[in-house]
């Protein structure tokens, strides 16, 4: 039986953007509709302290577009109330799904409880999705780590009891908390909970999916009902359609030339500053330039002039310089 991330009609294999602070916001979120093959969008965290206490960053997040869809927004905290306040709040905002972080291993944030650190106390952590789940009409899913650290990995345990309290969907980023993002994910576990007979939650197993051989292989040896993808498609927007393309096809397309490459990142800084102004739209494409121009030659100069030109009219005069010497 098909299982139903969000109750949404998916097409077979579904691709996630994974949420990630600071970078899936609304113009990469954009670029990625653009280049295509991305089934499901997540936005980046959104405090529920801040849309409760009606924070401007954290009601800014919460905007989305129809193009946009299939869309969840995500909230975190660890404070049951300003949980339930928060989904109603988000809920207002009409995206496709409510998202709950349990998996960010952010000290700050783990520390205090919320994110990775509710994987300390399962039953704080049921009891906020349940009372959620309770307080929206929207499908409410979960997004969370293996567990706390190597000794504690209690995934197994916390999707059972996940299982049974209403939510329409858990992903799992294969590591602990304690891992953060080094090492490698390991999805012995995401496998293991996807064929427990008694979990019948859509899994999408996450961690490490960098291209499309691995995608087709991850698919096929955990049985996932969608993989996410995080850090491998910052620079490399293309590789949601890339991965789609293979798996309909067993064929692998080649990677965009650095001519093409330069048009996609000329296309999201215009759209970048459209978004959020000159200064700001430039200070976010920084993250994305390292990437997108990863291992060219003279990356080291490229770099250093990218990511110290402050004007859009320097930017896209550097990007012009630099497709000229392709
Ligand atoms: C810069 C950055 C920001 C992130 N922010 C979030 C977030 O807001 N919410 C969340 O659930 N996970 C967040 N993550 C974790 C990713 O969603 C994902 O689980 C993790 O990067 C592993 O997937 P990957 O190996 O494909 O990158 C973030 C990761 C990175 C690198």
């Amino acid at each position: 039986m098909i299982r139903r991330f969000a109750h949404l009609n998916l097409p077979k294999q579904p691709l996630f953007l994974a949420p990630m602070e600071d970078v899936t916001d609304h113009t990469f979120r954009y670029v990625c509709k653009q280049m295509g093959g991305v089934d499901v969008m997540i936005t980046e965290f959104v405090s529920s302290d801040g849309l409760v206490y009606n924070a401007k960053k954290s009601i800014k997040k919460i905007k989305i577009e129809d193009y946009e869809r299939p869309i969840g927004i995500q909230i975190y905290g660890h404070v049951p109330e300003r949980m339930v306040e928060a989904a109603k709040i988000v809920e207002d905002a009409d995206p496709d799904f409510i998202d709950i972080n349990f998996g960010c291993p952010v000290k700050k944030i783990a520390n205090r409880g919320a994110g990775s650190g509710m994987l300390r106390n399962v039953p704080l952590l049921i009891e906020i999705t349940e009372k959620v789940v309770k307080a929206v009409k929207k499908p409410v899913t979960v997004k969370t780590r293996l567990g706390w650290d190597e000794n504690s990995k209690n995934i197994v345990e916390v999707a059972h009891l996940l299982n049974n309290i209403g939510i329409a969907g858990l992903t799992i980023h294969g590591r602990t908390r304690n891992q953060m993002y080094s090492g490698k994910a390991d999805w012995t576990l995401i496998g293991i909970v996807r064929k427990d007979p008694e979990i019948t939650l859509p899994i999408i197993g996450n961690g490490d999916i960098v291209n499309p051989i691995q995608a087709k292989e991850h698919f096929e040896t955990y049985c996932v009902d969608g993989i996410m993808i995080g850090r491998g498609c910052i620079g490399r927007p293309w590789i949601f359609k890339h991965i789609r393309h293979f798996l309909e096809t067993g064929e692998l397309l080649p990677e965009p030339t650095l001519a093409e490459k330069i048009e996609i990142a000329r296309m999201h800084l215009l759209r970048s500053v459209e978004d959020k102004g000159e200064y700001g739209g430039i200070l976010t494409m920084r993250r994305h330039y390292v990437q997108y121009f990863k291992g060219i030659e003279h990356s080291r100069e490229w770099k250093i002039k990218l990511l110290t030109s402050n004007s859009l009219e320097e930017n896209l005069a550097l990007l012009d310089e630099l497709k000229s010497r392709t």
